[in-house]
């Protein structure tokens, strides 16, 4: 019996990622925007936008709630699906670091249901949302050891854009 999937770390583009899905630091608009989101929504093509507008236009009428997770096509990119998640804003004074949680295991839970075995994760909330790397770090890998989709997997990569996150990613797969 195998120990489960490889959790790996990169630095690199999620973009570039061959994998069957990348998850996307998106907004409970999932109409597009800045960081992740608008590399996705850039090098992926309008194919991937009209989904979103779909899921606008029928089930998330009032957009995605902060901790879900849907998924569309992935368009141009290599990947097979964007699974779309809305991280929390870090707040000094409200601890969400659950809702954090849940864009992890949530997104591991819906690419298990199409049928993925290798996912690609950004640091969710790390950029735009503005918060701690360190932290992130850790709720991210405790959230997907502690996942019940995790054997459905084959590999899990985190995908870090610059040395900072790609330092504290490591400390918390090393801990
Ligand atoms: N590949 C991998 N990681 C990336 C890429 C990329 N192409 N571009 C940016 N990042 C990193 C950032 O350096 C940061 O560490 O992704 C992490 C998340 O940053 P953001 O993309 O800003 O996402 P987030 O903090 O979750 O804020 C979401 O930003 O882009 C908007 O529409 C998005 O409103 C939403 C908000």
């Amino acid at each position: 019996m195998t120990g489960g999937p490889a959790l790996t770390r990169v630095l690199g583009d999620l973009t570039e990622q061959r994998v069957d899905a990348i998850v996307n630091a998106a907004n409970s608009s999932l109409l597009g925007g800045g960081g992740v989101d608008g590399a996705v929504h850039r090098r992926g093509g309008p194919e991937i936008l009209a989904e979103c507008r779909r899921l606008r236009a029928g089930r998330y009428g009032r957009g995605l709630p902060t901790g879900q997770a849907v998924a569309t096509t992935a368009g141009r990119l290599p990947a097979r699906w964007v699974i779309h998640t809305v991280g929390p804003v870090h707040s000094g004074t409200e601890d969400r670091s659950e809702q954090l949680a849940s864009c992890y295991r949530e997104s591991l839970r819906i690419a298990a249901e199409l049928g993925a075995a290798t996912i690609a994760f950004p640091a969710v909330s790390t950029g735009v949302y503005r918060w701690p790397l360190a932290d992130a770090a850790r709720i991210a890998v405790d959230a997907v050891t502690g996942s019940a989709a995790l054997g459905d997997f084959a590999e899990l990569r985190f995908v870090l854009f610059d040395e900072p996150a790609y330092r504290a990613f490591g400390a918390a797969l090393d801990g």
